[in-house]
């Protein structure tokens, strides 16, 4: 999940002096960062340091991501002219991105490393936006009053997602994760008509690949079903719906059980031990409703967070799902 690193001193440190983007485009830091939280906290697994919006600088878009508010783009993409702004990925824009995880998982060693894109609504949110929304309504009256335009951009994001996360699965990651963060701001019917046939086009170019792709949104309770079907192998679920919930809404039309990822609500994280410890055994029981769990957070981690009680619960995870 984004920023289980900014919560440590030793990220703070290294970025000091660096935008963001710029860190997520030099191999070094890049390495490092990864490494940290994996170094602190013993974690089954790695999440490469990176951004959803690293692929739309790579390919010319003017953006930063500002601390504290996050991506915002210079020229907010509202017609179709506006679409030559985002050029196909060429082989040389992903070099660093290449470097990057092959030097990583070399580092690993056996622990696997998590490559990732942002999906094509979440990051087409943020071209037609132009930053972040609370109601994302330039982005859904695009969708309804352009549609030609809607699919066109979605495709062209579709095929930037592509072109990154195969450059990662061929330098070694282990796993990829599509992120639709805000895709929860969808109705089912618009989701299913306007962003899944995107979101399908990027799994189902990665089948070949054989590694296991996980998809996640926050507020998708409603959404679970359709994601799956999106070609999902693991589904992320925030912390509105449990587990065994999420379950019975992937399996509800008809579509197989999936292995799924979640669900601690990043709020509690601040809350005490004596609350954070039951909330696990309650998720790590429900998520035996699934054929697989990989727990996680619900959400990002908040940058307040004391690194320590990360520590905790990685251990207290590791120990509890050992014996059961
Ligand atoms: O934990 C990690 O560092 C993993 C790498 C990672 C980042 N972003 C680094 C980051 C991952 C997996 C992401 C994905 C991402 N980025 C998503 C999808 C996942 C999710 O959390 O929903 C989204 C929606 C973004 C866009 C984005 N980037 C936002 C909304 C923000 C937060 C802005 C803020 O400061 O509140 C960012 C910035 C960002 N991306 C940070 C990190 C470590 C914080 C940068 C800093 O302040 O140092």
């Amino acid at each position: 999940m984004r920023q289980a690193g900014r919560s440590l001193p030793e990220y703070r440190a290294i970025r000091e002096g660096t935008t963001m983007l710029e860190s997520c485009m030099r191999p070094d830091l890049v390495v490092e960062i990864t490494l940290q939280p994996v170094r602190r906290y013993g974690v089954d697994a790695a999440i490469f340091y990176s951004d959803i919006v690293t692929p739309l600088k790579a390919v010319g878009v003017d953006l930063e991501i500002k601390p504290g508010v996050g991506p915002v783009i210079a020229s907010p993409v509202r017609s179709t002219d506006d679409l030559a702004g985002i050029r196909p990925v060429e082989p040389s824009d992903v070099a660093f991105l290449t470097e990057s995880v092959q030097e990583l998982v070399s580092q690993l060693g056996g622990t696997p490393l998590i490559g990732f894109a942002g999906a094509p609504f979440t990051v087409a949110s943020y071209l037609v936006e132009g930053g972040p929304s609370k109601d994302y309504a330039r982005t859904k009256s695009l969708m309804h009053s352009d549609p030609k335009l809607w699919h066109a951009l979605a495709d062209r994001l579709a095929e930037v997602a592509i072109a990154y996360l195969v450059a990662q699965i061929e330098a070694g990651a282990s796993a990829i994760q599509l992120f639709d963060s805000w895709a929860g701001s969808l109705s089912p019917r618009d989701y299913a008509q306007f962003v899944q046939p995107h979101s399908a086009k990027v799994f189902t170019a990665l089948e070949q690949y054989g590694v296991p792709r996980l998809h996640f949104g926050v507020n998708t309770g409603e959404l679970l079903g359709l994601m799956s079907d999106a070609g999902a192998d693991v589904v992320g679920v925030d912390w509105r719906v449990p587990l065994d919930e999420a379950v019975r809404r992937i399996t509800a039309n008809g579509g197989p059980a999936k292995p799924v990822q979640g669900n601690l609500d990043p709020a509690l994280l601040t809350a005490g031990w004596s609350v954070i410890e039951p909330e696990i055994d309650r998720i790590l029981a429900e998520g035996k409703a699934a054929p697989g769990h990989i727990f996680n957070l619900g959400h990002g981690v908040p940058p307040t967070t004391d690194p320590e009680v990360l520590h905790q619960i990685v251990k207290a995870v590791q120990e509890k799902s050992a014996q059961s």
